[in-house]
């Protein structure tokens, strides 16, 4: 029997109205725009309020993307959602998402793998389609980082945004959809991202919170060099096994982590500026959701049309990284 190859039926994506900008920032902590947009490239961040939480931009990004896929959300056999900033500890964020869209018939989990959740997503999907224990999956990365922020660190403050962005994949013919994908970690590297508050190792008590263990840390300079060498790498080896070279590559997209980061990588690969995409002047980081995010913005503009290779990226805590390169 032959394998089944599993693609992209449709995708959205969904944020808060609420913008902070650089300016804002230069209120409230020691930076400036200039320092901001030079460093990085981020010119401003989605930020949701108070009362707005994940499953709720999960659930806008995954509407958009079962409509665009023309299915019913009773066909969708499985629901992952990238997140490391869930709705709650207990049931997982897909679960909640599970009940609002009424897939009924869905099995639903959480992938905790920061910033390359949603590529270990489509890695999952991907195989659960070809091994036919799925027609349907619903593949999310949704994310409120600035609820874990500490704004008075101004070395991880101005980096982060909140939104969602989500993908339907299914059953697609022969040399389409997913030609290869690699996901890989290494714990070691556990102090190089982290939020060490709110488990039962680090506990969540009044002195805890007092002390913002629960806030993200970050060894900036540390993480830019290993992801800048693992997203190359791991995007030249999905390449090779496609059969495919960087001048293939009709887009690129990359996780939004930095602009320096994205420009680095890029030209390690050969890949030229003009296929490469990004969206971090508008959206900073937003982890999980970047990639489906930024996805779904290119199949809005135009830019992804049938038959493009596109070639996907990331680099997270834990540490983390991932690459994947499909067919449209
Ligand atoms: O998404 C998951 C993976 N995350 C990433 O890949 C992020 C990777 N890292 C980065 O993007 C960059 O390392 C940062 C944007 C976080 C920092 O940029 P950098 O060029 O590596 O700066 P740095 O940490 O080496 O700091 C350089 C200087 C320091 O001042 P001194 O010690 O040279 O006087 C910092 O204190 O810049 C200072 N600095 C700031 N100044 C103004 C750090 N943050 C700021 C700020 N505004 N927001």
């Amino acid at each position: 029997m032959s394998k089944v190859n599993a693609g992209i039926l449709g995708t959205g994506h969904s944020y808060p109205k609420g913008v902070l900008t650089n300016a804002d920032l230069e209120k409230i902590v020691d930076t400036s725009d200039e320092w901001i947009t030079t460093r990085t490239g981020i010119k401003q961040r989605r930020k949701a309020a108070p009362d707005e939480y994940t499953s709720q931009f999960a659930v806008g990004a995954s509407r958009e993307a079962i409509e665009r896929a023309g299915i019913d959300p009773a066909e969708i056999d499985l629901i992952l959602c990238a997140t490391v900033t869930p709705d709650q500890i207990l049931p997982s964020t897909a679960c909640l998402i599970q009940a609002e869209l009424e897939a009924h018939k869905a099995a639903a989990m959480d992938i905790v793998a920061a910033c390359s959740g949603f590529l270990y997503g489509l890695s999952i999907a991907g195989a659960m389609i070809s091994g036919g224990q799925s027609k349907y999956v619903l593949v999310i990365g949704a994310e409120i980082l600035t609820r874990y922020v500490d704004y008075t660190d101004r070395s991880t403050c101005v980096l982060f945004g909140d939104g969602a962005g989500a993908a339907i994949l299914g059953p697609v013919e022969s040399g389409r959809g997913i030609l290869s994908v690699k996901i890989r970690s290494d714990g070691r590297y556990e102090k190089q991202l982290y939020a060490p508050g709110g488990g039962t190792k680090g506990g969540f008590t009044a002195e805890t919170i007092a002390r913002g263990d629960h806030f993200f840390k970050m060894k900036g300079h540390e993480v830019f060099k290993i992801a800048v060498r693992s997203m190359a790498d791991i995007s030249r080896e999905v390449l090779c096994e496609a059969g495919l070279k960087a001048e293939d590559v009709d887009l690129f997209i990359p996780h939004q982590a930095n602009q320096r980061i994205t420009d680095a990588v890029s030209e390690m690969l050969k890949v030229d500026s003009s296929r490469v995409y990004s969206n971090i002047a508008m959206h900073g980081n937003t982890s999980s959701a970047s990639i489906p995010i930024g996805l779904d913005e290119c199949v809005e503009a135009g830019r992804v049309r049938q038959g493009d290779v596109i070639l996907m990226a990331s680099f997270g805590g834990g540490v983390t990284w991932s690459a994947v390169v499909m067919r449209w």
